[in-house]
């Protein structure tokens, strides 16, 4: 085979036959087709788009790189979820723990941040001494243990991701529903989870920006999933306004675990209980109402002992930036709007995210308001905060947050959390 007659073939309108398509992965992951022509291939792809059976294939085929893990001897149903990236979202850090206490098991492999939207490892990280790379035998000793992991995934899940997913981040083709599909399901499929909750964020500060795209997105990936024999449902959530009130990762670790002590802002509460029996519910644990096990301290059990599990200190306190800048309300009057993107962007700039894969963060840089959408602010008072250690790094922050928020004189409610749900 040769790879320019799948990129004519992709190019003039026509599809890929299954061959074609493992060859293509194969070699790619293999190192036998270069960049240039993979680069091609899936920009041809970027543009005219995979058809469910191609899509099928081609997720099949990267699962087939590496191994699929076996959670079946498990004593109890293994459930996960994924969110496909937002500003503010800390949702996983106190979720996994409380679908745990609920008595499932959640066998989560988790990703890093990329430019504006933050990594559940980053965060995770800033807690003393805990580690994500753990080899599949201690994976499963925790999960058996405390009901919860969240870990790096290894080299030998879906392979033919990394590759692929590296070559898209500096080709402009990221941002393709066939794309991202199969990067997020190949790799939870092979986590060997039986059941998936997705998180799709629409708005400003996600990948997808409307409804409409965001829906194509989720029925994309709940096909894939039930094609592999691995229950999935999925939910639109809103991203325009960030969740909770902090962005940033030793930060979003403090009001995670503000959550799991029976506080903590209502968005973030609300949006961690309403996925939690979605994902109860998708292993038939509905009996079971996940607020009063948050309520009863139970989760902040179960935290404890996946974190320490993993090496860290559940009771450390979590590092601190040298610096907080404040930046005061400028009018009296309701916060109308509170840009997702620009305070993801800011966070970004504080060192909180990182441009490039191999880049290092920083634990305390992030951002923190004290209001959303919604809320009464009054001229004055402080409304953001920028957490830094660095600076120098101050002025192309605050020129992020230019425009980002809006305060009038009329009410206006805060946006719904959950869109719609895809099944
Ligand atoms: N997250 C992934 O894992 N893959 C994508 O393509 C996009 C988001």
């Amino acid at each position: 085979m040769h790879a320019i007659d799948l990129i004519r073939a992709k190019r003039d309108g026509g599809r890929l036959e299954d061959a074609q398509i493992d060859w293509f992965i194969d070699a790619y992951t293999s190192g036998t087709v270069g960049d240039e022509q993979a680069a091609a291939l899936l920009m041809t792809i970027f543009f005219r788009g995979l058809d469910p059976q191609e899509l099928a294939r081609w997720t099949e085929r990267m699962i087939a790189t590496g191994e699929r893990l076996d959670l079946s001897t498990l004593d109890r149903p293994t459930v996960d979820k994924h969110s496909t990236g937002g500003v503010g979202d800390k949702i996983s850090l106190a979720l996994c723990p409380l679908v745990a206490a609920c008595g499932a098991a959640v066998p989560q492999t988790a990703g890093r941040g990329l430019g504006h939207t933050g990594g559940t490892l980053d965060k995770m990280e800033s807690i003393t001494g805990w580690r994500p790379d753990l080899s599949h035998a201690e994976a499963d000793a925790i999960l058996r243990a405390s009901g919860a992991v969240i870990r790096a995934a290894g080299d030998d899940l879906a392979p033919a991701d990394r590759r692929l997913y590296a070559l898209r981040d500096v080709t402009g083709t990221v941002e393709s529903i066939p794309l991202i599909a199969s990067s997020i399901m190949s790799k939870k499929i092979a986590e060997g989870t039986s059941a998936l909750v997705l998180d799709v964020k629409v708005g400003s500060g996600a990948f997808m920006k409307d409804e409409a795209q965001a829906r194509q997105l989720a029925e994309a990936m709940v096909g894939l999933g039930a094609a592999h024999g691995v229950r999935t449902t999925a939910l639109l959530t809103q991203m325009d306004v960030p969740l909770g009130r902090t962005a940033g990762n030793a930060l979003e670790v403090a009001e995670a675990v503000e959550v799991l002590a029976g506080g903590g802002p209502a968005d973030v509460v609300e949006l961690t209980v309403t996925l939690a029996r979605e994902m109860l519910a998708v292993v038939g644990l509905d009996a079971v109402d996940p607020a009063n096990v948050l309520a009863a301290g139970r989760a902040m059990d179960a935290w404890r002992a996946m974190v320490a599990a993993q090496g860290g200190d559940p009771g450390a306190p979590l590092p601190r930036a040298s610096e907080v800048e404040v930046v005061a309300a400028p009018a009296t009057g309701t916060l109308r709007r509170l840009d997702a993107m620009a305070l993801g962007v800011a966070a970004w700039r504080l060192g909180a995210g990182r441009a490039r894969k191999e880049d290092d963060v920083s634990a305390t840089a992030g951002v923190g308001w004290h209001a959303t959408v919604g809320d009464r602010v009054e001229a004055g008072q402080p409304l953001l905060e920028l957490h830094v250690d660095d600076p120098a790094r101050l002025p192309a922050a605050l020129a992020a947050l230019d425009g980002a928020l809006e305060i009038g004189d009329d009410p206006v409610d805060p946006p719904p959390l959950v869109l719609a749900r895809i099944s």
